[in-house]
């Protein structure tokens, strides 16, 4: 079993429990392994939308012989009266975990804070752990590990880069990040990824990161919460756009998180192409959500 209670950052586990929660995830996914979480409930918080994370958790406990709740903004009182404190103890009182995905990660800590059964992040402003899991599960299995794999992270330096940071230095993978100066990793992060691992080189030069890599990864530009800034956003990231010109002398491999905002960060061409591996890495966010439930839970 993994030493930590809960997953807000990808920095809660150790070396050592990545290992053994991607292990349990391939053995799961491999049919290998028949664990059961037999009557357990998840409750699942969402302040914002989700396709993957919601359906890869819910299907997760159902495959695993347990039940998920869906909690939509509209649901429950969270965000409208209710302190978090308060959400945090009652769920805790009725389920035997927690994902939430909220926007503010304080908020993440707080629900952690105050329940007594494990709290897992599935995404805040700062932070995306699942997603990590998930990448590095896809990067294993099309590698077959982590030694002499360069990744190239191209775009936003959001809540998905930054838990990739995490994961990358715990994983002692190449990372090498490219983005606009104002949009890049916060400080905390990288002093954080230095706690475990090598890290990132930080260039700005799109071109410099995929030089060399084996696969180049990105997200939107443009996050949950950030509708805002939208025409800041695109204008500051005009020359980050993973398309064939980016990828041409290169046979990276590329991951996205999803969802893809086709022709602002990456293109419809790149998305639909040989060389995309968004599907097996979206899939692979039930098998490595399983793996960390029954690591959690069982
Ligand atoms: N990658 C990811 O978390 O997708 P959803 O927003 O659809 O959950
Ligand atoms: N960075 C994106 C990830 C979505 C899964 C967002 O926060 O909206």
């Amino acid at each position: 079993m993994i030493e930590t209670t809960h997953l807000l950052d990808v920095d809660d586990l150790t070396a050592e429990d990545l290992e053994t929660v991607l292990d349990r995830a391939a053995a799961i996914k491999a049919g290998e392994d028949d664990t059961e979480l037999y009557r357990q409930t998840l409750a699942m918080v969402f302040e914002k939308p989700s396709t993957r994370t919601r359906t890869s958790f819910e299907t997760a406990m159902t495959r695993l012989g347990g039940h998920a709740i869906f909690l939509g903004p509209d649901d429950i009182h969270l965000g409208s009266g209710e302190p978090v404190k308060d959400t945090a103890r009652a769920l805790a009182g009725y389920s035997d975990a927690i994902m939430a995905r909220l926007f503010d990660h304080a908020d993440a800590e707080e629900l952690a804070a105050y329940s007594d059964v494990p709290v897992i992040n599935g995404l805040t402003d700062d932070a995306h752990p699942c997603q990590t899991l998930a990448d590095l599960l896809t990067i294993r299995e099309r590698f077959g590990g982590f030694d002499d794999v360069t990744v190239a992270w191209v775009g936003d330096g959001n809540n998905v880069a930054q838990s990739f940071v995490l994961g990358a230095a715990l994983a002692d993978l190449d990372l090498v990040v490219a983005t606009p100066p104002e949009y890049g990793i916060d400080d905390d992060v990288l002093e954080r990824a230095a706690d475990l691992g090598p890290t990132p080189t930080l260039v700005d030069d799109p071109a410099d990161a995929v030089d060399g890599a084996d696969v180049v990864y990105t997200d939107v530009w443009v996050s949950m919460g950030e509708e805002d800034e939208r025409e800041e956003k695109l204008a500051a990231f005009e020359g980050y756009q993973v398309n064939d010109d980016l990828l041409a002398g290169s046979d990276a491999l590329v991951m996205h998180c999803l969802p893809a905002h086709r022709g602002e960060e990456i293109t419809d061409e790149v998305v639909e192409s040989d060389r995309s591996i968004v599907w097996q890495q979206a899939e692979n966010r039930l098998h490595a959500q399983a793996g960390l439930l029954v690591e959690l839970l069982a």
